[in-house]
């Protein structure tokens, strides 16, 4: 009966046990994973815009190489994703296209513009480092694909967070122009990765559940503040100024006290409203349009040979 089922899964959970995709799990539960997973598989397609637009503009051949690798990192960081949820019971062209349709998101940080080759410094630095301290505690997510995923996608990640702090020092350690460049890139991304984290706490619709099912492992505040604690001796290091004028070492907290992002604006990108929201998703739309010639002859290939093994 449910009633034992429920048992069974919240001893689970409890356990620190993960729940697979054969086991007995309460709707709410596949759904809000399906919603989360497939939201982290979106943003690392979509993210994949904002640096692919600096391939073709990369000051040298390492350059090149060295984001080439990042940006193909997170398309299959999508694909691992993607898969994850699909363990869920609900296909990847459906997910596809809840995005296209607006119906599901992917994460504010990717509305923003990359207006300098010093953005791809900053976004390693400080998207894939805020990615790297919010995915660390999915490793420990009570859903076993996505835990696992998380796993690989994590160890990249590291790789994505220190050659965008290399870029970074290289240029904060160069020219006055180029240290210029490195914290005007700082100045704009700043912000929009501390807004990464989510709503404060007070104002996450999710947060509760997804802690007592153990998804979540960390709220959005616990996470901000440790990502804040972890830059700051970097920004020393870097050469950089983290545009906060408030931001002090607070010794009762043993933390870093911090000016809050702009939630007003997160809301404002999280609804479309952002600066480029509109132009990720058109060129999402168009390369999915594409595409679509690639995916029919895929189906026709493998319809083929099922029916040759079928004879
Ligand atoms: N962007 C877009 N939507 C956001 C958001 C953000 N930064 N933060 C929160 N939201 C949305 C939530 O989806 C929710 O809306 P919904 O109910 O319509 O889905 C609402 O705001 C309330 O937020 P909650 O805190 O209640 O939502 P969650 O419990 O889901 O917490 C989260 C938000 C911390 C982002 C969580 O979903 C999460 O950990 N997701 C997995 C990690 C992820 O998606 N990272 C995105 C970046 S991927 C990346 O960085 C790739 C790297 O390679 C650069």
């Amino acid at each position: 009966p449910d009633e034992d089922l429920a048992a069974y899964f919240a001893e689970v959970v409890d356990a620190e046990q993960k729940i697979e995709p054969r086991d007995w799990m309460p709707d709410a539960y596949r759904r809000t994973l399906i919603r989360q997973i497939a939201q982290h598989a979106h943003s690392e397609i979509i993210g994949m815009q904002p640096e692919g637009n600096w391939i073709s503009r990369a000051p040298s051949l390492k350059r090149k190489a060295i984001l080439l690798a990042k940006v193909q990192d997170e398309a299959g960081h999508g694909l691992y994703l993607y898969a994850a949820a699909e363990t869920l019971g609900i296909s990847r062209d459906e997910l596809v296209q809840l995005l296209l349709d607006g119906r599901q998101k992917y994460s504010s940080i990717f509305n923003y513009p990359t207006l300098s080759w010093a953005d791809v410094g900053a976004i390693g630095w400080l998207v894939d480092g805020a990615a790297i301290v919010n995915q660390v505690p999915l490793c420990r997510c009570s859903y076993g694909p996505y835990a696992r995923a998380m796993i690989r996608v994590c160890k990249e990640e590291s790789f994505h967070q220190r050659q965008g702090y290399e870029i970074l020092h290289t240029l904060a350690h160069g020219t006055p122009e180029q240290h210029a460049m490195a914290q005007d890139a700082v100045d704009r991304w700043w912000y929009p990765s501390l807004a990464m984290f989510g709503p404060p706490d007070g104002d996450s619709t999710h947060s509760t559940q997804s802690m007592a099912w153990k998804i979540k492992r960390f709220s959005n505040d616990d996470l901000r503040q440790r990502f804040v604690d972890m830059c700051v001796q970097q920004a020393e290091i870097l050469g950089v100024r983290i545009p906060d004028d408030d931001l002090r070492w607070n010794d009762e907290r043993q933390a870093y006290d911090y000016t809050q992002p702009d939630y007003d604006e997160l809301m404002r990108v999280i609804s479309g409203d952002g600066p480029c929201n509109r132009e990720r998703m058109a060129h999402r739309r168009a390369a999915h349009a594409d595409g679509s010639w690639v995916r029919e002859a895929a189906a026709a290939y493998a319809a083929k040979r099922t029916n040759k093994e079928k004879v």
